[in-house]
């Protein structure tokens, strides 16, 4: 047997049996391979490959313009950094809501050519939750979104919390119950008031994992790119940034450029190559000859 004790990955089964045992579900967005394997190392239950990339890794205002090709492109690195953590493909906007077979297929290629675990859809529609009864039955685990759902941001008016009417709150709860009942494993709720998402956690057999919705969900999730405080351009009041990597980035360019400017950076001695010094005396009588012959000694100064 190996020495080193073989890693049981993480399951949709592994987060709902955290739920039963009420052991908090610990999530990050990844887009590239090396975020990836330092989140997975550090001990997250799953990665999700979120549509957010759209924004934080493409720059684009709001996350309708990625597409599946672009977030297969991403599913795959995150893939090939992760080896314990579950890891969800994010289904971008129109490629689940066109018509029932491009949704299946759609979801197939993040399965079969990703080698994802799961997959995740925003909202409750009856179109969206059909799709999501048939791939449960053939096999493939979908993750559930509702709340603020960005891909309805243009019908939505923003970035907005949602469920803050008794009437809202009820269309939530609904919606949670119909997801759950077409088969999701979890449900991601994003910025929902911190009651409504805790008498939704209640309510559900399946893990809750908020954004923006207070801490009595069975889980939270961020946007690895705010988590490590390295994207300007939003800051909601949810997020908590536990590093300043925008700062920190600075700073280190700063200290780059004034030790290249310097010649501090890099060091001869440990940070480059040399030359054997048994034969440099016959490189440069080599070289010297070379530039006798074309009549050209500024090398030879440089070298010497
Ligand atoms: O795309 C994303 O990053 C998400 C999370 C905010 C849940 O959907």
């Amino acid at each position: 047997m190996s020495i080193i004790a073989k890693q049981k990955p993480t399951t949709t089964q592994t987060l709902q049996q955290k739920k039963a045992q009420g052991e908090k579900i610990v999530s990050l967005t990844a887009y590239d391979y090396t975020t990836a394997r330092l989140l997975d190392t550090a001990g997250v239950d799953f990665l999700l490959v979120g549509d957010s990339l759209a924004m934080t890794v493409l720059g684009h205002s709001n996350t309708l313009s990625v597409t599946m090709d672009e977030m297969l492109h991403h599913v795959k690195a995150v893939v090939r950094g992760t080896k314990k953590a579950l890891v969800v493909a994010d289904m971008p906007f129109m490629s689940y809501t066109t018509n029932h077979a491009t949704a299946i297929e759609n979801a197939g290629r993040f399965i079969q050519e990703g080698q994802c675990g799961a997959i995740k859809m925003e909202g409750a529609h009856p179109q969206v939750l059909a799709v999501i009864d048939h791939l449960t039955r053939i096999g493939i685990p979908v993750m559930g979104h509702l709340g603020f759902t960005p891909q309805s941001v243009n019908t939505l008016g923003g970035f907005k919390v949602q469920g803050k009417s008794i009437k809202a709150a009820k269309q939530l709860l609904e919606e949670a119950r119909q997801l759950q009942a077409a088969g999701v494993f979890a449900v991601v709720l994003e910025m929902v008031p911190v009651e409504v998402a805790s008498f939704i956690t209640e309510q559900l057999t399946v893990p809750t994992i908020g954004i923006g919705s207070g801490n009595q969900c069975d889980g939270q999730i961020l946007v690895v790119d705010d988590f490590l405080g390295r994207y300007p351009d939003l800051s909601p009041r949810f997020v908590r940034k536990y590093l300043h990597l925008d700062t920190l980035t600075q700073h280190a360019v700063e200290e780059y450029g004034k030790d290249i400017r310097s010649g501090a950076f890099p060091d001869n001695t440990s940070e480059a190559f040399r030359f054997s010094p048994e034969f440099l005396p016959q490189l440069l009588k080599e070289w010297q000859t070379v530039a006798l012959q074309n009549e050209d000694t500024s090398n030879i100064k440089r070298v010497v």
